[in-house]
């Protein structure tokens, strides 16, 4: 069947027509249209800015999205769009359109949530990954571990209690003056720096759980940074890149082993725009073969938002006959409440 996916929760507006079917997997187009250029402008997503981009891109990239597919609307068997969780003004774009669509058409609709979404991205190309396993989302508003039972049945083992990953890298990016969002260059220039140049402390904390704290860390690299520019240097930025990002590696590292201690898995995936760090990839890939466990993470293209992930989630909302209608509504929080 074809899924067409519509995704709107942050800065991307994106389309895409997914064709899945027991374990068939084709991803028939997936336009991602970036907000990034307009927000760099501000230093970080500016929500309402990002509404009216939406508004204006939503409708453009879905018929991109048909085009490039080969397909025409009546040819598509669900629509399936985020609704939780995410800026509520830009959720609400991508829902009121998707809804009109399928009222007009008579088209099936499903409802998303965006964390959901990017765990299916995994299925996109493992075609026979299989719940259960285990799922590590690391993003720009999330840092959770999941025990994934069934393609729509997730439950939480672990999180951030403060910031995300995402956050603390564009943070930190930020002041030292890289453009938004910070994530991908700090990535890069970690690796001509000294991961043991600075000592900053651990963002996985303490004690029996697989939680994590980064605001601490990002305290303590902004004071590392104002003291030495009072005293009138400015520190290394590969140093800092570096022990900034070794900290975090170690972190997830430390926490998914103890993960796989507690809650025994076979597969693990790894979802989110910050799965894309080459840091992360590497040391979760060594963690998983020394664990014995099949590392499954998606190409960096349905790591960051799009929309192929949407339709692949929607797909098994789907199967499961979760059907949403007109009265279907936008939620900023986790729980779609
Ligand atoms: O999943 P995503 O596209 O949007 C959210 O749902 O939040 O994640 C965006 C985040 C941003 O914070 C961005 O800086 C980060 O992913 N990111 C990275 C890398 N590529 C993107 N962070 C670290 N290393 C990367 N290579
Ligand atoms: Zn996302």
């Amino acid at each position: 069947m074809y899924v067409l996916g519509i995704e709107s929760s942050c800065d991307e507006t994106s389309a895409a027509v997914v064709r899945m079917d027991g374990e068939t997997r084709q991803i028939c187009s997936n336009i991602v249209a970036s907000q990034i250029e307009i927000h760099r402008l501000y230093g970080g997503v500016v929500p309402e800015i990002a509404s009216r981009a939406h508004i204006e891109a939503v409708s453009r990239i879905t018929y991109e999205a048909l085009e490039v597919a080969g397909l025409k609307i009546e040819d598509i068997d669900c629509i399936a769009v985020t609704s939780h969780p995410g800026l509520i003004g830009a959720l609400l774009v991508g829902v009121n359109f998707a809804k009109s669509l399928a009222f007009a058409h008579k088209i099936p609709l499903v409802a998303v949530n965006h964390v959901k979404a990017h765990v299916a991205a995994a299925y996109l190309e493992y075609p026979t990954l299989k719940a259960p396993f285990t799922a590590l989302v690391v993003s720009g508003g999330h840092t959770s571990f999941y025990r994934v039972n069934t393609p729509t049945e997730f439950e939480e083992i672990g999180s951030t209690r403060d910031d995300a990953a995402g956050e603390a890298f564009d943070k930190i990016g930020r002041v030292i003056g890289m453009p938004y969002p910070g994530g991908a260059a700090m990535d890069a220039l970690a690796k001509e720096g000294d991961p043991k140049a600075i000592k900053l402390p651990s963002p996985a904390i303490v004690g029996d759980n697989a939680d994590f704290s980064f605001s601490g860390l990002k305290t303590a690299a902004l004071n590392y940074i104002n003291s030495e520019r009072q005293k009138g240097g400015e520190p290394s930025h590969a140093d800092i890149a570096a022990s900034y990002t070794k900290v975090i590696v170690d972190a997830i590292v430390k926490k998914t082993d103890y993960i796989f201690d507690k809650y025994p898995t076979e597969k693990m995936v790894l979802a989110g725009g910050v799965a894309a760090n080459s840091h992360i990839r590497g040391a979760l890939e060594r963690l998983c073969n020394k664990r014995g466990v099949e590392f499954c993470r998606p190409s960096l293209s349905l790591c960051s938002d799009n929309a192929a992930m949407v339709a692949a989630a929607g797909y098994f909302e789907y199967l499961e006959g979760n059907f949403a209608n007109t009265s279907l509504n936008a939620s900023a929080n986790d729980d779609g409440t």
